[in-house]
């Protein structure tokens, strides 16, 4: 005889039942069904970069793999070389100093640093904080390790003084008192920026109330009309309680390679290593080589990708004007726009879900609603420069014919 299998997810597995669906996979799966009839989907949607990585970092890579002690098991936490690569990149670029054995960690991406260090740091009756909207797994993954996060919105004219005041207020009243505070500037998905003095008055706050602070640092080097993005690491003393999250992903086109770095704070860095250990055995070595080709050799090149999401956002933003936007935003960072819903009679009344979905059906153009980062995000489209210029000005084309039509 035969038994049922349990049913999944398990009611005891609370945390299945706090992760609502992954809006991208929604969106994706439109996307998908309107390929499959023969639509040409232009989709801004995944900051799923398209162009290509360099050239030498190729080359790294075909030489790796010819050698065959790197296609085993390679250290978990990051081979020296490249931790040393790292430290040398946040010299040259920040002037923060790092030792590579304690202050850097080399991971899966950092999207996997994040989710396992909120595992190894937070837990039920935990709580952290987070300006919202936001990258979804910076609210998740400290719910998935049993924690709640705290939103603070983060204002249409903020951050700045407004965003600090807000935080300061909530570790003030929140009991008991939030371990973390999550920052993420160049900001997914706003777009928003900050200058070295946020973080500095961030830093004394947190040095203040006895607060972690991780700043996920993916777009720091997506910066562009004259703006540098400062690093925390930079402020005096960050590294006593505040690490950084840095990829490979998005200023080097390396997305699928999945490589990252958490630096900083080490007993944070130490944290994180020890439950990766559990978790994984670390990067494919021959990744980690190519790597290292990338951060000590690729300056050059994240700036001119930098200069290239710029040149279309400079597209996106013509063409939106002309498509009938009254009011676009201008961004200095990121490989986002972040936009309102326009205000055109033709879609008079649609939240940012419902514009989303009608506009990929009616134009074949796909963006994300802003409300999937938080319903702080409604009333607004954030759209990916991940399609060269004259793709984006055919979708806005696209989108401009559907307004009036
Ligand atoms: C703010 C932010 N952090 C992290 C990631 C993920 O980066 P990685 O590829 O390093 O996991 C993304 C990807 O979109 C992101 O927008």
């Amino acid at each position: 005889m035969s038994h049922a299998l349990p049913s999944l997810p398990d009611p005891n597995a609370a945390r299945m039942s706090l992760l609502p669906p992954y809006l991208l996979g929604r969106i994706n799966a439109l996307n998908d069904e309107l390929r499959a009839q023969g639509v040409d989907v232009i989709d801004l949607g995944m900051g799923n970069p398209v162009d290509p990585v360099q050239d030498e970092v190729l080359a790294a890579m075909r030489e790796a793999l010819t050698k065959v002690e790197n296609h085993r098991y390679s250290q978990a936490k990051g081979i020296l070389p490249l931790k040393e690569a790292f430290a040398r990149h946040y010299a040259r670029h920040y002037a923060v100093e790092l030792d590579p054995k304690e202050e850097i960690i080399a991971t899966i991406g950092s999207k996997e640093a994040f989710s396992h260090l909120m595992l190894g740091m937070l837990g039920p009756g935990d709580s952290c904080v987070v300006p919202t909207p936001a990258f979804t797994i910076h609210m998740y993954a400290p719910i998935i390790a049993g924690a709640s996060a705290i939103g603070v919105y983060l204002r249409e004219e903020q951050p700045g003084a407004g965003l600090l005041e807000d935080i300061r207020r909530t570790f003030e009243t929140v009991r008991p008192r939030p371990k973390l505070l999550v920052l993420n500037f160049p900001h997914n998905p706003t777009a928003k920026t900050v200058d070295l003095g946020f973080y500095e008055e961030a830093v004394a706050m947190a040095r203040h109330f006895g607060f972690w602070v991780l700043n996920d640092f993916a777009y720091g080097h997506s910066c562009f009309g004259g703006y540098k993005a400062p690093s925390i690491l930079q402020v005096k003393g960050a590294k006593d309680l505040a690490v950084e999250t840095f990829t490979m992903s998005k200023p080097y086109n390396m997305a699928g390679w999945r490589v990252g770095f958490l630096a900083g704070s080490r007993k944070l860095v130490d944290i994180l290593g020890r439950i990766k250990g559990y978790f994984d055995y670390g990067i494919f070595q021959c990744i980690q080589l190519s790597a290292i080709q990338a951060l000590d050799h690729g300056d050059g090149f994240i700036k001119r990708q930098a200069q290239l999401y710029e040149r279309r956002l400079d597209a996106l933003l013509d063409g939106l004007k002309a498509a009938g936007w009254k009011k676009t935003i201008r961004n200095r960072a990121t490989m986002f726009s972040w936009q309102p819903v326009p205000d055109a009679p033709k879609v008079k009344g649609l939240n940012a879900v419902d514009f989303c979905m009608t506009l990929a059906r009616e134009t074949g153009v796909s963006f994300v609603p802003g409300s999937g980062f938080g319903a702080e995000g409604e009333g607004y489209l954030r759209m990916a420069l991940v399609a060269p210029e004259a793709r984006i000005g055919e979708a806005c084309a696209r989108i401009g014919k559907f307004l009036r039509s």
